[in-house]
């Protein structure tokens, strides 16, 4: 709660900050907007940004340097790996997507769905990563080239098409210039030793520690 609160009062700053002098960022277009925020709006607004963007995203290039860092598939050329980091990403939202579960639907009429009657008003956790792990849905068919897994959700409210390649733009520009600057990368532990953050919503590794040789500002290294 105490960080809630922290993190609470952080973006009621930054949105202060900016209504007082907008620069040529996010949050002063965002204020500028004429849906007309009230700073109290804008600040909720920028938390569910923080956690339903920029953290699957982050944990997406996790996931994805973990998978490169680990598989030999990937880890046999990881200094050449640039044009298989489409696939790792690919593969990451099959096997350990960032959203894992996502909760705050709820229903808006009595319905069924697998055999389970769900009431009207009822909360429901889409299991995102589960229906992914489908084997009725996955039957033997490989990741490779395969974009219809649940990552993303489904449906009027799942993310914004535009959300979605702005994210993978991100990530993937994010693991080509870390393969860039730091093309003998390995990994510092052993594969086991890795851990997943204690969540049910988000899959994503702790810490992923790894050896690399320093690169100088002048570019020798
Ligand atoms: C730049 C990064 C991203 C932005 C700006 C973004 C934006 C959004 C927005 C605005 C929504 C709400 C849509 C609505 O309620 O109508 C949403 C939903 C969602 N996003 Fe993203 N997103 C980003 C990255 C990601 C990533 C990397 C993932 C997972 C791989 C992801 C998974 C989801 C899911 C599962 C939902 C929920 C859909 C539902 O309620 O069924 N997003 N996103």
């Amino acid at each position: 709660m105490a960080a809630q609160r922290e993190l609470m009062a952080r973006m009621a700053h930054l949105v202060a900050e900016r209504r007082a002098a907008p620069g040529p960022d996010a949050v002063s277009r965002l204020l500028a907007h004429p849906a007309g925020y009230t700073d109290d709006e804008l600040t909720a607004e920028l938390i569910v940004v923080l956690g339903g963007g920029n953290q699957p995203t982050g944990e997406w290039i996790g996931n994805a340097l973990r998978l490169m860092l680990t598989d030999e598939r990937f880890s046999a050329s990881f200094a050449g790996a640039r044009s298989s980091v489409r696939a790792a990403l690919n593969e990451v939202l099959w096997e350990d997507t960032p959203t894992q579960i996502h909760a705050g639907r709820f229903a808006v009429h009595d319905t069924e769905l697998g055999g389970r009657r769900i009431g009207r008003g009822d909360m429901v956790l889409l299991g995102l990563s589960g229906a992914n792990q489908d084997p009725s849905v996955r039957a033997g068919v490989p990741a490779e080239g395969n974009n219809a897994h649940l990552s993303f959700s489904h449906g009027a409210h799942r993310c914004p098409f535009p959300a979605q390649d702005i994210a993978e733009t991100v990530a993937a520009t994010a693991v080509e210039i870390l393969l860039d600057r730091l093309p003998d990368a390995e990994l510092a532990v052993a594969p086991r030793e890795l851990r997943w953050r204690p969540s049910p919503w988000v899959r994503g590794v702790s810490s992923l520690p790894v050896t690399f040789t320093p690169v100088s500002p002048r570019g020798d290294s």
